[in-house]
């Protein structure tokens, strides 16, 4: 007979820099203010990394603390995934990083979906587990974001949003007579959706330094003019999350044949606090099923949603047996979502 197999959680885990930015430390750099930042996104302080730390360094520690709570030891896992815009070489990636940090000899891929980029993990991790392939996989997402933006007026519309920190996720494989539905009380991943709109790659992006058809990698010109530094239309990217965020849920939803009321908890990606109360009412869900921990952390990119996942557990807000909807969208424009019986 063919065996089946489902992916569980085991255990998620986080690290946030101890360096505390509020909103009125950023006053003293720019043109800004607590009620603005506070009104239009919800965030009041983020954490920054200090000198000498590297992106791969938070995503260690948050491996760490997942492995520590799943009692799984580092050579024990079959594969690493991690996801980061902020990489601490432009190559190889963090995985292979993380992976000698954790000393194992697990295969150690990074996979680019920036604020998707844990939910398509996550979808990866579960296709590979489902296929058979392997048991035990770590998934990190870690983000340094205080080194590229302007803390200064012109780059006040992106610099009050973000901040540094890392999640991570240990999936481990369970071998089942069916796999996880919506109705039938099995734990594991039921449901996971991924998707692209590369037409939008251009409104929240980091264009250079890279291989987009100029001569040089930078200019002396581009570097001196901060090239380097993240680009966002704003209004666009709340437009096309609020767009899609409600898309991916509605999507979920309906295959599942579930109604908005049968999700027990969501944990969207922390971009912005309107954005995402935007979309739970669009979908009719309560207000405390939702997460948000955006005003201590700021967007933490792929971190944000295991950070969340983490907070939200250790809180007790996440339970075994609960019926949990993550979504996530971001630059790519790049979204996802995954439906999980805890
Ligand atoms: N402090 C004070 N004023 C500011 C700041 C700031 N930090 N930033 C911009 N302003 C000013 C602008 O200069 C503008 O001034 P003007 O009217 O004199 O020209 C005014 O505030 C309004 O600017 P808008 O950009 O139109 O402000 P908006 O209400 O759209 O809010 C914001 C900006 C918060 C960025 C909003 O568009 C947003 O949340 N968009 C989503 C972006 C997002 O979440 N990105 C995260 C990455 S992607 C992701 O993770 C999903």
């Amino acid at each position: 007979m063919k065996q089946i197999f489902c992916s569980t959680v085991s255990s998620v885990g986080m690290y946030v820099p101890e360096k505390i930015v509020t909103n009125e430390d950023l006053t003293k750099l720019m043109d800004t203010s607590d009620e603005w930042i506070e009104e239009r996104t919800g965030i009041k302080e983020r954490r920054f990394v200090e000198s000498g730390v590297a992106t791969s360094d938070l995503g260690h520690k948050a491996a760490i603390d997942a492995l520590n709570k799943s009692r799984i030891k580092s050579q024990d896992l079959d594969l690493i995934i991690a996801t980061t815009l902020s990489p601490d070489f432009y190559f190889p990636g963090i995985g292979v990083l993380i992976q000698n940090k954790l000393s194992c000899d697990a295969p150690a891929i990074d996979l680019r979906g920036q604020c998707s980029g844990f939910t398509w993990a996550m979808t990866t991790a579960d296709s590979f587990i489902r296929s058979g392939q392997y048991k035990k996989i770590l998934i990190v997402g870690a983000e340094i974001q205080s080194r590229v933006i302007e803390f200064s007026n012109r780059g006040r519309n992106v610099s009050v949003l973000f901040g540094d920190g890392a999640g991570a996720m240990v999936l481990q494989s369970r071998e089942v007579e069916h796999l996880p539905t919506a109705t039938n009380n099995e734990r594991g991943i039921i449901d996971n959706l991924m998707g692209s709109d590369g037409s939008g790659a251009e409104i929240l992006a980091i264009k250079r330094p890279g291989m987009s058809g100029e001569d040089e990698f930078i200019t002396t010109e581009e570097t001196s003019e901060k090239a380097y530094l993240p680009i966002m239309d704003g209004r666009q990217v709340f437009k096309n999350a609020v767009r899609r965020l409600f898309e991916s849920a509605t999507t979920i939803l309906e295959r599942n044949k579930l109604k908005a009321s049968d999700i027990d908890v969501v944990i969207p990606h922390q971009a912005n606090l309107r954005i995402n109360s935007a979309v739970a009412e669009k979908l009719g869900i309560e207000k405390h099923k939702v997460m948000h921990n955006i005003q201590k952390y700021g967007n933490t990119t792929s971190a944000s949603l295991p950070i969340c996942m983490s907070e939200a557990c250790d809180e007790g807000k996440v339970k075994k047996g609960m019926l949990v909807l993550t979504l996530a969208f971001g630059s790519g424009f790049s979204w996802g979502a995954n439906l999980i019986r805890w």
